[in-house]
């Protein structure tokens, strides 16, 4: 059975008091989650035993943690129901979306074409296009955000047409909470000759994925959102791209043959690693996935549908705060984020900071968002296996006292 109380006790930090004795909780695992002792472990155990570099060494611990790497990036690929030879492994989601500029952009995309993003995109999704549509003289176009902070599907079908090259979305957006329809998207894309990018890091966490089934031609992910460690994530490619796109480092590790003249290089997806990749941070993904895979994604995302509902009926009484982002529960994943009318976001974060309780305020890395609505700030509570309705109950309280101290 899922229970997040037991759930808890996997997640050693989740034990500690922060800020003279109160017991910490957790509500920013948006901007990253915490880790279950098996991760923890799992790295332990890796440098402890086995650590030595990948493919360079016929010596026992070169085959062994040339072994623990290839069995844990199929472990990853498995957990998205991808092939292994889909997968780059990256050290992020921003990595990953930069990856693409220089992988499949650069030779794909020039003067004239289209790339097309939205307006709720994080600036990892967005600021690389930018850059990138400067230096190409190419365009770079938004699809709308309603009023009701979803995706204007109307202006997305208005805009996606012949020319543009790429659609490059979020699946599920940190600061609205929505949920995308990537799986539609694609579709329609694909009917027009666009290829499409998902910034899968606010959805891997939290809702089952398929690679396949999505449909799209990248996906990228953190594997430190997904109770993994930090610095290491990767994109999925559908293999018929691979074969339209180039390695964006080189060196050792992914050729086959190098001469004075020439170099040919291994097959996909080794010819993307270049360079000692970090070892122990794959195994630790690995376990990350396992532990979320023993876990049921099915019923993780059953468990955030209830935080979110729950999140969502209890802030809503609170009449000095607007929630952002649809209120109906099942449009979103995640997170809840809010503005306490009259209230900087960063007083509201350090009030609740004093009470133990972590959440992120500010624009969320957003800022073209914010503006858009004219939010200034706003609070950030955010969930992961391991959040319980007491936690937020124990934001509600918090969230009481901002009344106290500022008599509104
Ligand atoms: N992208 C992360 C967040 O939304 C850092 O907090």
């Amino acid at each position: 059975m899922f229970d997040p109380n037991i759930i808890k006790k996997d997640f050693p930090i989740l034990n500690r008091t922060v800020r003279n004795g109160k017991p910490l909780v957790y509500l920013d695992s948006a901007a990253t989650s915490q880790k279950p002792q098996a991760v923890i472990d799992s790295i332990v155990e890796y440098y402890t035993q086995h650590n030595a570099n990948v493919h360079r060494g016929i010596h026992a611990l070169g085959d062994e943690s040339t072994r623990m790497f290839y069995a844990a990036r199929n472990t990853i690929a498995k957990f998205f129901s991808a092939d292994t030879n889909e997968l780059i492994l990256m050290r992020n989601t921003t990595e990953a979306i930069n990856a693409v500029v220089y992988m499949w952009a650069e030779d794909h995309v020039s003067v004239g074409d289209v790339i097309l993003t939205t307006e709720m995109e994080h600036h990892s999704n967005l600021v690389p296009w930018q850059v990138f549509a400067k230096r190409k003289g190419c365009s770079i176009e938004y699809v709308r955000v309603t009023e009701s902070g979803e995706l204007d599907m109307a202006d997305l079908k208005k805009k996606l047409r012949k020319g543009v090259k790429l659609v490059a979305m979020s699946h599920v957006s940190n600061t609205l909470g929505v949920m995308n329809p990537v799986a539609e998207i694609s579709k329609l894309a694909h009917v027009v000759g666009t290829l499409v990018l998902v910034d899968g890091a606010q959805s891997a966490p939290h809702l089952p994925i398929d690679f396949h089934k999505l449909g799209c031609d990248f996906f990228a992910f953190s594997g430190h959102k997904m109770v993994g460690p930090m610095g290491i994530g990767g994109l999925l490619v559908r293999a018929e791209v691979f074969k339209h796109m180039h390695p964006f480092l080189y060196g050792g590790g992914m050729i086959n043959e190098v001469s004075l003249d020439t170099t040919t290089f291994a097959d996909v997806p080794d010819a993307y690693i270049a360079g000692t990749p970090d070892v122990a941070s794959t195994v630790g993904l690995a376990a990350a996935c396992n532990y979320l895979s023993k876990l049921g994604m099915e019923q993780v995302v059953k468990h955030d549908a209830e935080l979110v509902s729950y999140a969502l009926n209890q802030l809503k009484k609170i009449s000095q705060l607007h929630i952002v982002g649809p209120m109906d529960a099942r449009k979103r994943c995640g997170s809840v984020a809010f503005i306490y009318d009259g209230v900087h976001a960063h007083d509201v974060a350090q009030i609740l900071d004093s009470e133990g309780i972590a959440v992120r305020s500010g624009h969320h890395c957003t800022m073209p968002l914010h503006a858009k609505f004219k939010w200034g700030a706003t609070t950030r509570a955010s969930f992961n296996v391991y959040t319980t309705k007491e936690d937020i109950d124990v934001l509600i309280r918090g969230i009481q006292k901002v009344k106290e101290v500022f008599g509104k």
